[in-house]
């Protein structure tokens, strides 16, 4: 028989009788391979260290890929081809959360560039260099609400409002999976972590999370919903337990919601170990049961749990779990590996590394990204852009940092290519001004013996340019901190440099909102620059020089104390305006969610819109002119929102629905819309996902300015 004349094996049928057709050749063990996922190669993460497989069954579904060439996977990929029975290709996965090699800022930095098509050109650079280096599968994006920055995991996020999780990762979706996932420079997409895993009690990892089904269909199911429509491939359950029953064997969630609503036929995969948390988690009397209560509610693939492989023939013998219940999740995988084109091309074609990383145009994004990304906090008097000629002293522990920039997740990052900001500020300025550098201290620690120097020095300086901020191993997964302040060694070395410097610029390195209240008052300017990757050194130079104009704006709030967390803009009205506020100190926060300065100034000018009456069904136009009243251009970013008066289920005081980033010269005037789209925007959903338009009054508030609506 030839190729073609199997099924499976002729690509000119429709994928769907592929799928069945492999199926119905499957025997019951090697269906259940299928569902399994393995790792293959040096695990570089510290919490996934699991035992190596070592010798891996030529029917495995899947593998975590940890090395950076196509090789092993060839070889591992030629020995599930040519030793099964069926030759089913394996599917090679791998955490490719803010580049691959080419490593752009954590993605909470990049929500904060608000820059989507960039942010899209950086996924799709991901893509490329995954799919050249043997990886066909990515566990990103993470659409995870996040609102407490004490929780580690908020770095891996697009931050605290669902309307930006949604936006950024349906981006994240298009990027990795371009037109056609078959093609040689796309790769499986995966929204993690499925769902309300960044709802977690008070910021600790892997623990409870309280949330009511109002809560679940308002902030956490959106963005899931949004990527699913955008075609997202995979989907990862969380380790969360949501309000009793946990994510991984919530069958509400996973096929009542995911399945059934919303039509989802991709691939539900467990997140590492989730299902043998179940146990932990007082679900499950054991591993067996947790397999079946996992399977059962609809994840379709174990994550190193090993619950399907060790257990799974005896559960269907006992039929506690269903030959089509198993048929179904082998499918699912299938149909995956069907659509990126395994079957034709399950070999990876071998490139040299400087043909697959960092070429210029994956360079040029990484670098717009950084600069984009950076928030100018605050810039008293206009000292920066700083002045020519100035005696500049560059201290602190970020100063001379590589790895630390990179943040969590940093795939293949290279230290050797990470610009230290104190060589690329030293390179910026070049003759135009005298730049010297002291360390100072380190991250954390007690050793003060450069503080005298650092005085001497900072005195000697016109302006002093203060890098502090967090380790890149502090923040990602389990790095739950109580204690999200500067360390005391680093607050202690802004206190030494304030006491003698003229002038004082923070420029702050971290993977979560800190708290700085004190040390914003000792500065005369602040920059977070978050952990941009490998080109933050000259983005940061580029914005203290004024060769970039600072664009970035808050895509989560920085409390003022700890004690507000959580804070967060969306939240709903109180019953007492006027009271209720904490009496030791502001309810404000420090910095509020869409906060951000720039070099130049913009006036909103006065929204038009056809008419004020509006329908369940319409949609139209609200377009406002903004004018770039300031001596440069500069990039803004306007943001739309709608705020319900009252209503039969109240809603957040304001909810961001739409927004926009532009290019704005000096001088010129740009118009900005939003396309409003009534059940959408101005709609809401109930606690089963009903969605419904109430008739009554509405607002939209875009700047300074709000309109107000009446729907018929
Ligand atoms: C994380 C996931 C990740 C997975 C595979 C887990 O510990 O929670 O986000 O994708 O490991 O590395």
């Amino acid at each position: 028989m030839k190729p073609n004349d199997v099924l499976y094996k002729n690509p000119s049928i429709p994928i769907d009788i592929r799928v069945n057709d492999l199926l119905s050749r499957m025997t019951l063990k090697e269906k259940i391979m299928q569902i399994n996922q393995y790792t293959l190669g040096t695990n570089n993460i510290e919490n996934n260290k699991g035992v190596e497989v070592k010798q891996i069954p030529a029917e495995i579904g899947s593998l975590i890929y940890f090395p950076t060439d196509p090789e092993l996977r060839n070889r591992m990929q030629r020995h599930a081809m040519n030793d099964s029975r069926l030759g089913i290709p394996i599917l090679f996965g791998y955490d490719c959360i803010h580049g691959f090699r080419t490593i752009f800022p954590i993605p909470l930095a990049q929500a904060c560039s608000w820059n989507v098509p960039l942010f899209e050109k950086g996924c799709r650079v991901a893509a490329q260099e995954c799919r050249m280096s043997g990886v066909d599968w990515t566990f990103s994006p993470m659409i995870d609400v996040s609102r407490d920055p004490r929780w580690g995991r908020v770095a891996e996020s697009f931050g605290e409002d669902p309307y930006a999780n949604a936006t950024f990762g349906s981006a994240a979706v298009r990027g990795y999976q371009g037109r056609n996932m078959s093609d040689s420079l796309s790769i499986a997409a995966c929204l993690k972590h499925y769902v309300g895993y960044g709802a977690s009690e008070a910021g600790r990892d892997y623990v409870y999370t309280e949330i009511s089904r109002q809560s679940l269909w308002d902030t956490y199911l959106p963005p899931f919903e949004k990527c699913v429509q955008a075609g997202a491939a995979t989907l990862m359950s969380s380790f969360n337990n949501i309000s009793g029953i946990p994510s991984s064997a919530n069958h509400y969630t996973l096929t009542e919601v995911l399945r059934k609503k919303w039509g989802f036929r991709g691939l539900m995969v467990s997140d590492w170990g989730a299902v043998e948390q179940l146990v932990h988690q007082n679900m499950a009397r054991d591993l067996k049961e947790a397999g079946q209560l996992a399977l059962n509610a609809g994840v379709d693939m174990d994550m190193m749990s090993h619950a399907y492989d060790t257990y799974l023939e005896t559960l269907v013998d006992e039929g506690k779990i269903s030959t089509s219940t198993l048929d179904e999740a082998v499918r699912r995988t299938l149909r995956v590996k069907f659509q990126l084109g395994l079957f034709e091309h399950p070999y990876t074609p071998v490139s040299k590394a400087e043909d697959r990383f960092l070429r210029p145009q994956s360079v040029a994004a990484a670098r717009q990204m950084a600069a984009e990304s950076m928030v100018l906090l605050k810039n008293e008097h206009q000292v920066l852009p700083l002045k020519q000629g100035l005696k500049i002293l560059v201290t602190g522990p970020v100063a001379d940092a590589t790895h630390d920039l990179l943040g969590c997740w940093w795939g293949h990052g290279e230290d050797g290519d990470i610009e230290k900001l104190n060589e690329s500020i030293q390179k910026e300025f070049g003759s135009q001004a005298e730049v010297r550098y002291i360390k100072g201290c380190d991250f954390d620690g007690t050793d003060e013996r450069q503080f005298k120097q650092v005085e001497k020095l900072s005195r000697w300086a016109d302006i002093v340019i203060t890098c502090v901020g967090e380790k890149g191993s502090w923040s990602g997964e389990n790095n739950s901190h109580a204690d999200i302040a500067l360390p005391t060694i680093q607050r202690h070395l802004i206190q030494c440099v304030k006491a003698s410097a003229k002038q004082l610029v923070l420029v702050l390195a971290n993977g979560r909102p800190m708290i700085i209240t004190d040390e914003v008052a000792m500065a005369d300017a602040v920059i977070e620059m978050w952990q941009p990757g490998l080109y933050g050194g000259s983005a940061v130079a580029g914005i203290l020089s004024g060769r970039i104009n600072p664009s970035g704006r808050l895509a989560m709030t920085f409390p003022y104390s700890q004690g507000q967390i959580p804070i967060y803009y969306g939240r709903r009205h109180s019953a007492r305006p006027h009271q209720g506020f904490y009496k030791d100190q502001t309810s404000e926060p420090l910095y509020p969610f869409g906060y951000g300065l720039s070099y130049t100034t913009f006036a909103y000018g006065e929204p038009k819109t056809a008419s004020h009456e509006v329908k369940a069904g319409d949609k139209f136009d609200v377009i406002i002119p903004i004018t770039n009243t300031g001596q440069r251009d500069g990039l803004e970013t306007v943001f739309w929102y709608v705020s319900d008066p009252y209503g039969k289920i109240t809603r957040p005081a304001q909810e961001l629905k739409h927004f926009e980033k532009k290019l704005i010269k000096k001088g010129e005037t740009v118009d900005f819309v939003f396309h409003v789209n009534v059940n959408r925007d101005f709609g809401y959903v109930d606690s089963e996902g009903k969605r419904f338009v109430e008739p009554g009054d509405i607002m939209i508030f875009v700047g300074d300015k709000k309109l107000k609506f009446t729907i018929k």
